[in-house]
């Protein structure tokens, strides 16, 4: 079987500008002013991707920046760097083909499923969100202390918050940060939807924590 995932992502690479950017501890590009990223192309300096602000002052990608600045004069731009954005969506296509927990591509949602008995449920619904954290394989000790009911369990850990204010833990591979859509009822489970509002591979060539049969391992191949 062949699985075919098709994303919408019409902000991507100012996004992902963004992102590299406060990796490097770097000043992101504008949100609230437009901006866009421009090429060379046979029209001179062209829009190729702007950002919410710029998208809601009319521009689109294939404008010439002169024609773009013309009507937005407070629109700023950079160099756009198609080697980088190549690479990041190759990321995210790898990760896609391993981890693909979705219930609806468009809108995006996943799906998780609370026990009743869950303490940590309620408080979660309450807040609105959740972030889903996926596990490195070296990070055994953090599923085991999540895994236990009753205790303060982000006391010793290091986290950030995510765009929801939900917890993005340090060292996981990825993170999908969502709200909270819908609950349904499902025997002495819950099943709760998430509408995701960010996601990042943090880590694309690191190795999962998986469960399976009671056990932790790894993931193998089939050859
Ligand atoms: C690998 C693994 C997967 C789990 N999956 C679920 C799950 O899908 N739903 C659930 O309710 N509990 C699951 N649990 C158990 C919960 O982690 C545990 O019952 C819960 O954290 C208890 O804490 P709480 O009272 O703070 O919710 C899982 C535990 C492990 C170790």
């Amino acid at each position: 079987m062949r699985r075919i995932v098709s994303l919408w992502l019409p902000h991507f690479p100012v996004e992902r500008l963004a992102r590299a950017r406060r990796k490097m501890n770097a000043p992101p590009p504008p949100e609230a002013a437009p901006f866009a990223l421009v090429s060379t192309g046979a029209k001179g300096l062209t829009l190729v991707a702007v950002n919410e602000a710029a998208a809601w002052s009319g521009l689109v990608p294939g404008l010439r920046l002169a024609d773009a600045r013309a009507r937005v004069p407070d629109l700023s731009s950079e160099l756009h760097e198609p080697v980088q954005d190549a690479a990041s969506l190759l990321s995210l296509a790898r990760w896609m083909e391993r981890w693909t927990p979705s219930v609806s591509l468009d809108p995006p949602l996943i799906v998780l499923a609370p026990a009743k008995t869950s303490t940590s449920w309620p408080k979660l619904r309450d807040s609105g969100s959740f972030c889903i954290n996926i596990l490195a394989a070296s990070q055994k000790p953090v599923c085991d202390l999540f895994a236990r009911s009753g205790i303060d369990k982000f006391a010793e850990l290091s986290w950030r918050p995510g765009v929801t204010g939900s917890p993005v833990l340090a060292g996981v591979l990825a993170y999908i940060d969502c709200d909270l859509e819908a609950e349904h009822d499902a025997g002495d489970h819950t099943i709760a939807v998430g509408r995701v509002r960010d996601l990042e591979i943090l880590d694309p060539g690191g190795a999962p924590l998986l469960f399976f049969r009671g056990q932790y391992g790894q993931f193998e191949g089939m050859k």
